[in-house]
């Protein structure tokens, strides 16, 4: 049986990393998150990469890590928020055979996530700008080889489950 690489991606709230973890256990897989790679990287906490280097200086140690992702088998790894808004990084994950999994919640349910828990976001700014760009980057999430639509009321490990019916139903399955 082939040992895909799984990308989960969505927008900040989404739940990308809680999904991972229970979507790894499930299929045995490894899981990894794509922000705390990029800390260990560059040894500090991402709001500081932001803060001291700039955006810049993360979305460039945000594709390395992708890259180095790409060659793995058998993981399921987290991104950030913005990493598949990049064409290149899109590229790296589909012409290595990733599959990429778009959490696709409503605005409505990611603002109430958000609302208490973006401090150590940078790139949410206030409520306005952190919906326009909720419906800048849609359309890229939309590129997505799989999307799972959710109300936001499920469960990590009920999301879970549904990616995984969702890929065993993919021909570029687990
Ligand atoms: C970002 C989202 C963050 C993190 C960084 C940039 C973005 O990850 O990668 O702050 O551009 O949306 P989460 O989606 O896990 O919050």
């Amino acid at each position: 049986m082939s040992m895909p690489r799984i990308f989960l991606v969505g927008f900040m709230g989404a739940g990308k990393s809680s999904v991972g973890t229970a979507l790894a256990a499930r299929l045995g897989y490894q899981f990894f998150d794509l922000d705390n790679e990029i800390e260990r990287r560059l040894g500090t906490p991402i709001p500081d990469v932001f803060a001291h280097r700039g955006e810049a200086a993360f979305r460039a140690a945000e594709s390395d890590e992708l890259a180095r992702f790409a060659e793995l088998d058998g993981v399921v790894v987290a991104t950030g928020g913005g990493a598949f808004c990049s064409e290149a990084n899109r590229e790296v994950i589909h012409s290595t055979g990733g599959v990429s999994v778009f959490l696709d919640l409503p605005w409505a349910e990611l603002q109430r996530r958000l609302a208490h828990d973006h401090a150590d976001r940078p790139m949410y700014g206030d409520t306005r700008q952190a919906r326009r760009l909720f419906e800048e980057r849609l359309p890229q999430y939309l590129c997505a080889l799989v999307r799972i639509a959710l109300a936001g009321d499920e469960s990590p490990e009920e999301v879970a489950g549904r990616v995984e019916e969702a890929l065993r139903e993919a021909p570029c399955a687990i």
